[in-house]
């Protein structure tokens, strides 16, 4: 499984990507606004140089001529960018041509088996389940990461599963179980995934054995 950070936050991109542990990087327009950067291209450009893996970066155009134009605009901030369209009619026109321009798309706002579909059919190279709003909303969010998997294993479609909106480690660990291909997580989802108590306890408990033996 890979693992992406969901996060424009370049202090945590470098705290991550220090441990050897990241692929990519997702963004979307309300965790850009979070980061008040005052050059969207500059700070997109920095996130890019310090991951050298896909960088999905959104379109905020409804429509499909403004979508082209900003995809192949962002795709030329560096080789690595994704260019991240929303499941819409539009989006899912704008993904099939800036994919046949060689430009690669992440569709994103998936909430369904029937969407995932359709995305994989336009040709995106990424489709975005969003687990937490589903599970917000007393629907399974797993179950659509399970049911998407088998669809695309069935046609052997080349889109990979991006399992989105992960709240906590469970949802990192599921997804993985259910053989989605990527994992997006907050940062403070990442840190959480090398907690645990024993570790600790265990460590705490070999470190005083061997005080005691050097005494
Ligand atoms: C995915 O690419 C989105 O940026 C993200 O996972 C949305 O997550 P949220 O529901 O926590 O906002």
């Amino acid at each position: 499984m890979k693992f992406f950070l969901d996060t424009a936050n370049l202090e945590e991109i470098r705290r991550a990507t220090s441990y050897g542990l990241v692929d990519g990087v997702t963004t979307n327009p309300s965790l850009i606004a979070k980061e008040n950067a005052r050059d969207f291209r500059a700070h997109i450009a920095a996130i890019c140089e310090l991951v050298p893996g896909p960088i999905s970066v959104e379109v905020t155009s409804l429509d499909v001529e403004g979508m082209l134009r900003e995809g192949r605009d962002y795709a030329r901030i560096a080789p690595n960018v994704v260019i991240k369209c929303p499941l819409t009619r539009d989006g899912l026109q704008a993904t099939r041509r800036l994919t046949d321009e060689g430009i690669r798309v992440n569709v994103t706002l998936c909430f369904s088996p029937a969407q995932a579909i359709l995305a994989a059919k336009a040709g995106a190279a990424f489709i975005s389940p969003f687990i937490g709003r589903l599970d917000d909303v007393a629907h399974n969010g797993m179950q659509l990461i399970a049911e998407i998997v088998q669809i695309y294993r069935h046609y052997q479609w080349k889109t990979e599963v991006l399992a989105a909106s992960i709240r906590h480690p469970m949802h990192v660990v599921e997804a993985a179980r259910l053989g989605a291909d990527i994992a997006t997580m907050p940062f403070k989802v990442f840190d959480q995934l090398f907690n645990h108590p024993l570790t600790d306890r265990g460590l705490e408990l070999f470190l005083a054995d061997w005080r005691k033996l050097n005494q």
